[in-house]
């Protein structure tokens, strides 16, 4: 354990961990349970359109979020543009900042506006407030996002989605088996999309799904999805291809299968977190209702420089030197990146911006034992209860002189 400033990588201390340690690492499956499914493709032949385990994925992912209709992807950005071109959406769509790119480039690769809209900052999802007054002729949906996992203001959007007339989506790419009131995440809005890529909690290598009780909607995506085939109205873009090979789909549901066993390895991974990290002033874990069922699978902080000394940045850097790759979901914000940035100089989104400056996830998922938190724990406490000591000592040492100045990597 670290008892010192000097024990620090950062300093020229041994690094914690010998090996890296990521957010987003895969999760355990049972790989005889993926292998097994493999060669059952392979002996039948059937590797991709609409094959057996893609059904089977889709009807058990359907039954997740408590919805009639699944459709399967190759990834989740593909089926946020499916579902924006199959809904018919134009002009502006209203959405979070403080989210992943591929929620905005979806939109922006139609030719629609995405339209940043301020959080609430005890949730970190988008401000329904702030979303009614975003509001403008050109307004054709709003697009919420369950960030790290934790629902919107799912009430609130629908009911101003009805007031409006507008199409209300979800981006639910963190969210899979997270429920809101007790309801499942996939059962909101008009439809909502889950992204199975590796580093998330259910991994299909790379899939995603669009989820919806609106059987036309779906109709139209499985179409669009396959070159537009078979479409009741077809579409002047034709179609697209962006079904999930049956290999895709024999992981997503091996990763299924651990499912239930990784939510609860990610739980106490989280409970361990918030108890070791508990009296780190200007530190705290971001709160999870513990009412809900939820995935855990962002350990999220915040932390506050002006209690600890500590700049964000220069605790991911520091974490790095120690082999604990941290990430910062999700700074900057898309409003404050190309090509957002110069479209939107005059966007100002206060509570984004001071949220998206204090993040940090650190590593969970059911490759992350209790010993490797202990030690994470023991660097992000050390490093908080002494940030400005450690702070000015980076300073001098990288010569950098100016307060403020960490190289963002
Ligand atoms: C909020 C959000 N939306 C969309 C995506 C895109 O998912 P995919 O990588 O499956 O395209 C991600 C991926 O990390 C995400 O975090």
């Amino acid at each position: 354990m670290k008892r010192d400033l000097g024990d620090l990588a950062l300093f020229g201390g041994h690094a914690s961990f010998l090996q890296q340690i990521h957010v987003g690492r895969p999760n355990r499956i049972e790989r005889s349970r993926l292998f097994d499914r493999l060669s059952w493709a392979l002996d039948n032949q059937w590797l991709t359109n609409n094959g057996p385990l893609a059904r089977e994925f889709e009807e058990r992912v359907a039954d997740l979020a408590g919805v009639r209709n699944c459709v399967a992807t190759c990834n989740a950005t593909v089926a946020l543009q499916l579902l924006v071109h199959a809904a018919e959406l134009t002009g502006e769509v209203i959405m979070p900042s403080l989210t992943f790119a591929a929620t905005a480039h979806a939109v922006r690769w139609l030719g629609l506006e995405p339209v940043f809209c301020d959080i609430d900052p005890r949730t970190g999802c988008l401000d329904p407030a702030a979303v009614a007054a975003a509001v403008t002729p050109r307004t054709s949906g709003i697009f919420g996002v369950h960030l790290w996992g934790r629902p919107c203001a799912v009430d609130a959007l629908e009911k101003l989605a009805a007031d409006t007339g507008l199409r209300l989506f979800f981006d639910a790419a963190h969210a899979i088996g997270c429920t809101s009131q007790g309801r499942p995440v996939g059962s909101f809005g008009d439809a909502e999309v889950f992204s199975f890529h590796a580093t998330k909690v259910v991994n299909a290598f790379e899939g995603g799904a669009i989820v919806t009780d609106d059987d036309d909607l779906a109709h139209r995506i499985r179409s669009l999805a396959n070159f537009g085939f078979n479409l009741r109205t077809p579409s002047a873009a034709g179609g697209t291809n962006a079904k999930m090979s049956e290999a895709s789909a024999a992981m997503g549901l091996t990763s299924l299968d651990a499912f239930p066993e990784v939510a609860r390895h990610n739980r106490d991974n989280y409970e361990q977190y918030r108890r070791e990290l508990a009296r780190v002033p200007g530190l705290s874990v971001i709160d999870i209702d513990p009412d809900e069922r939820h995935n855990y699978q962002y350990v999220i902080i915040e932390i506050d420089e002006e209690i600890t000394g500590l700049p964000r940045d220069l605790l991911v850097e520091l974490l790095r030197a120690e082999n604990v790759v941290a990430q910062r979901y999700f700074s900057p914000a898309c409003h404050q990146i190309e090509p957002y940035r110069s479209r939107q100089e005059a966007v100002h989104l206060p509570h984004t911006e001071r949220l998206s400056a204090r993040v940090v996830a650190l590593p969970t998922g059911s490759t992350i034992s209790r010993e490797d938190i202990r030690r994470v724990c023991n660097i992000v406490r050390l490093a908080a209860t002494r940030g400005s000591e450690l702070t000015a000592r980076w300073h001098q040492q990288s010569g950098a002189g100016e307060q403020g100045v960490v190289p963002a990597g």
